[in-house]
Formats: C-alpha cells, structure tokens, sequence
C-alpha cells in the first residue's frame, strides 16, 4: 500500500508556528488581498485565505475591483496599499483579465510586502538561494515533503508544468535541495518516458488525471497540484471506474475535484502520493499565513 501523504497535518504544524509568532507581534499582521473581477475559482480560493486570516487574527482586507479594471487602475490601488504601514502584505489573486499587464503589477508590489515570492526581486532571491518570500503552494509542498521525511537530495525530480506561480519556482526549490531537476511541459516529447524517470514526479499541468500509469515509476513520490472540478457525470465515472463512493459524492454535489494525477493509476504505482483534495491543496493557505508573518515581523523589527 502506498504512504498517503496528507496535507492536514502538515498545516497544522505550520499554523500552530504562525499562532506563536503573532504572539510575539506589537499589532496584528495586515494582509490586503486583491481579487479583480468575478471568477469563481479566485473567489473561492480569495475567501479561504480571508478565513484563515481570521482565524489566526491577522488583519485582511478584501479589495474587488471590476473586471473591467485598467492596468493604471490596479497600479493606482497596489501604490496605496504599498504606502499604508499596516498592510504588511499585498496579494494579487491570479489570473488577472487579458487586458490587464500581470506583469506591471506583479512589479508593483513593494518586494517587502510580496507574500506570494512573485515580484522579479524575490524571484531573484529564490533563484540565488537568498532568504525571502517563496511562492506558496511550491514551498508548501516542501514543507509537505520534509514533514513526511521523504528524500529530495540526489534523487531525481521531474516538475510538469512551468508557470511562475509553481512549476518553476518548485523546481528551484528542489534545486536547492539537491534533487536534479528536470522541467518539462506540454510540448516536451514523449512526456510520458521523461516522468516514468521521476523519483519525484510533481504534476502541476492543470488537466484532470492527466498522468496516468505510464508516467509513473513504480515506487515513485507522486506530487499532485492539480485540482480540478469536473461536473459531467461521464467524465467522472469514467476517471473513477464507476467507484460508488465517488459517483455517489457527485450525485450529492453535482461535481468531484480531480487532481491532474489519474487517482486510481497512482495509487496502484506510487510509493507515496498525495490525495486530492487533501494533498497540497491545505498547504498554499498556511504558507501565505506564514509569509503574512514574515513580512510583519520585518516591518516591527
Ligand atoms: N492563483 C493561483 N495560485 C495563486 C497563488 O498562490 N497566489 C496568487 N496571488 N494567485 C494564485
């Protein structure tokens, strides 16, 4: 049977930390957090990192600007919260709408107050192996890894997908672990042979159970970022074999989240894998906590 590795637990210990360091604060941290338009993805994901706020006592504040919003709108809204002392981090929630440049924005943001690693400063930092803000839900997944004591160093990591939100900076991370890294996407050749290599796989794609059983090494750590809701009652029995307990659970909510790993093929080949949900999926929340916290005691200090 492969080891399951949960996320929960993991969160817990990270929340726990985050608990004690807010003890040790003069004030409350600040997190100011901007979802631009209506997708309901982002506002679900925008209303998860507003609740853990309250529940640790940090400050938030929620800013909904339009989807219509200009790019020298956004820049306007980011240099004021970059210039409130008590806002001590600023989100963007992703993707912004075409129209808008992501990247003026993400350059926007103070480097002091960027709890998502994504300004090209902090970027830099990753990259050089200096200490700074790291993208959430790849150092989560770190911390994920560390907690379940599975090797990294020497051991070969193979990350699908190169966005700069996880697959690259998740490759620098375990980079920097001494894993030898290889990054591949939807245009590498034979995907499949390149994963079946991974001591390590990280699936970060975005396509429901995508990696199936010939892309897993028997044995291997299986990684899984995706989350994916499928709402068609076809798709999700053919993924689940018919599994009663899933097609039960889509009848009760209409959908069922898929990871982009294929949930039946990874629990027959892997050695250990994470569960979606379940998996990574708690540890991008608490790491943002956790860079909140940071960020604050750098602004006290
Ligand atoms: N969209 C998906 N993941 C993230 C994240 O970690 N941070 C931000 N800002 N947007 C995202």
């Amino acid at each position: 049977m492969p080891q399951l590795l949960h996320g929960n637990p993991v969160r817990d210990v990270i929340l726990e930390e985050c608990r004690k360091r807010i003890g040790g604060l003069s004030r409350a941290p600040g997190l100011a957090v901007v979802l631009v338009g209506d997708d309901p993805a982002s506002a679900v994901y925008v209303r998860g990192k507003v609740k853990a706020c309250e529940d640790l006592g940090i400050y938030s504040e929620k800013l909904t600007p339009p989807a219509s919003v200009t790019t020298g709108e956004l820049l306007d809204l980011v240099d004021r919260l970059n210039q409130r002392p008590e806002v001590d981090g600023i989100l963007v929630q992703m993707p912004l709408p075409p129209h808008v440049d992501t990247k003026r924005v993400l350059l926007a943001v103070k480097p002091e107050k960027d709890v998502d690693g994504f300004h090209p400063c902090n970027v830099g930092r990753l990259v050089t192996g200096r200490p700074g803000p790291q993208p959430c839900t790849p150092a989560g997944i770190l911390r994920l890894l560390h907690h379940y004591q599975i090797p990294i160093a020497g051991r070969h990591a193979v990350v699908v997908g190169r966005s700069d939100i996880v697959g690259k900076p998740a490759a620098m991370l375990l980079l920097q672990e001494h894993a030898t890294v290889t990054i591949c996407h939807s245009r590498t050749p034979d995907l499949a042979a390149v994963c079946r290599q991974a001591d390590l796989l990280v699936a970060a794609i975005g396509r429901p159970a995508m990696v199936t059983r010939e892309y897993i090494k028997p044995g291997a750590t299986v990684i899984d970022v995706g989350i994916n809701r499928i709402d068609v009652r076809r798709e999700a029995a053919r993924i689940y074999g018919g599994s009663p307990d899933k097609m039960a659970a889509f009848d009760r909510n209409g959908s069922v989240l898929v990871g982009d790993v294929h949930p039946l093929d990874v629990a027959e080949q892997a050695g250990a894998y994470t569960p979606v949900p379940g998996g990574v999926g708690p540890l991008t929340i608490a790491m943002l906590m956790a860079n909140t916290i940071a960020a604050a005691e750098k602004g006290l200090s």
